[in-house]
């Protein structure tokens, strides 16, 4: 065995480094407090608003005047308000991030999703030790909105503008009406951007996660899509139908415990000139690819959520959400497909495509 050297402790580097856990533990604590001023409506009150006292926002909002004081302060002091003389502010660009849920930049969805993420820890560090992995569907529920609000916004502002126009050929084929399978949809947020955009097609959203798939129905009558937007509860390795001109798999082929099994039933309900369009977080191939403040908000809800989630159903392939784009290639045509090709990314997300 080698003997390690020991190297004197710079004390320097250990006051720096705690300095910057400083910084962690309040933005650890901050997450609850984005959470507390979606939910009671805070920011969606000062936004616009000017400078306001702590009395003013509590009384627009109808909450505690003492409590909404020191959730401004504590704001202040992280900079998503100003404060001068008593009156706190939000300002403009910080509303359209905290305020405006149509906005590309909207944050507290992604919030919602971390802060349930970290609720459930204590099952997540029991299975550390089983190995067996902790199931989608046995997460919080705030953890299914969470993830609906986090990635709303992306697909919103990429989905119809970019991803699908980039495919080959699909766009036109959805305008006169296409046959639409959202595989592992969730509450169907792609799902129903999709719908909304193309009203000559038809849209089938699966997911193995039968709350979920109540949830999506709800929004599907909720935004009168109902006729063309349809939900069922199924796994992407037996979901029914074939001959379908697109099937979609956004931001859920990793968390799949078989994902090659996955490939492999998507190319059998996929019609012979049919595109699979897979969105999935970015990454570079290598860890140190990812080595980022992207890649590390990845690894982290991936030791989470995605991984566990994997490791709980059969063959537990667990590729985690930064496999990168060689691993997806490597999955996508052990399930058969001939076809690859990386059509569009943005920041969060790689756009791929897989043909027969
Ligand atoms: C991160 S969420 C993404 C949900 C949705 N696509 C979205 O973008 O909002 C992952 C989804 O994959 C689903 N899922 C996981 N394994 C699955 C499987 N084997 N078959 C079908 N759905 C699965 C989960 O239930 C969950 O809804």
């Amino acid at each position: 065995m080698a003997t390690q050297v020991e190297q004197p402790i710079d004390m320097a580097k250990v006051e720096q480094f705690v300095h910057r856990a400083v910084g962690e533990l309040g933005a650890t604590l901050n997450a609850a407090l984005v959470v507390i001023g979606d939910r009671l409506g805070l920011y969606k009150a000062m936004a616009g608003a000017g400078p306001l006292t702590p009395s003013e926002l509590a009384h627009r909002t109808d909450t505690s005047e003492r409590c909404v004081r020191e959730w401004l302060s504590a704001q202040a002091a992280g900079g998503y308000v100003t404060y001068d003389d008593g009156c706190y502010t939000l300002p403009a660009e910080h509303a359209v991030a905290l305020a405006d849920e149509d906005s590309s930049a909207f944050l507290p969805g992604a919030f919602q999703l971390m802060t349930a993420a970290v609720r459930d820890e204590p099952m997540i560090t029991e299975a550390f030790r089983s190995g067996t992995g902790v199931g989608w569907h046995q997460h919080n529920h705030a953890l299914f909105e969470g993830c609906e609000r986090f990635f709303r916004p992306g697909y919103r502002a990429n989905l119809v503008e970019s991803w699908i126009p980039a495919l080959d050929g699909v766009e036109a084929k959805l305008r006169t009406g296409a046959r639409v399978a959202d595989v592992g949809c969730g509450h169907g947020a792609s799902t129903l951007i999709m719908a909304e955009a193309y009203p000559a097609s038809q849209f089938s959203g699966f997911d193995y996660h039968d709350h979920s798939i109540e949830v999506a129905t709800t929004r599907a009558f909720a935004a009168g899509v109902d006729d063309r937007a349809r939900f069922d509860t199924a796994s992407a390795q037996d979901y029914a139908g074939t001959g379908y001109d697109l099937v979609t798999t956004f931001d859920c082929l990793h968390d799949m415990g078989d994902p090659v099994s996955a490939a492999s039933h998507v190319l059998e309900s996929l019609d012979a000139d049919g595109t699979w369009l897979i969105v999935e977080p970015f990454a570079g191939d290598r860890v140190e690819d990812n080595l980022n403040p992207v890649g590390r908000l990845y690894y982290a809800v991936s030791t989470l959520v995605c991984t566990p989630a994997s490791l709980s159903q059969d063959v537990g392939l667990a590729l985690g959400a930064q496999a990168g784009e060689a691993r997806l290639r490597d999955v996508v045509t052990a399930g058969g497909f001939t076809r690859f090709r990386r059509v569009a990314d943005t920041p969060f997300n790689l756009v791929l495509e897989a043909r027969p």
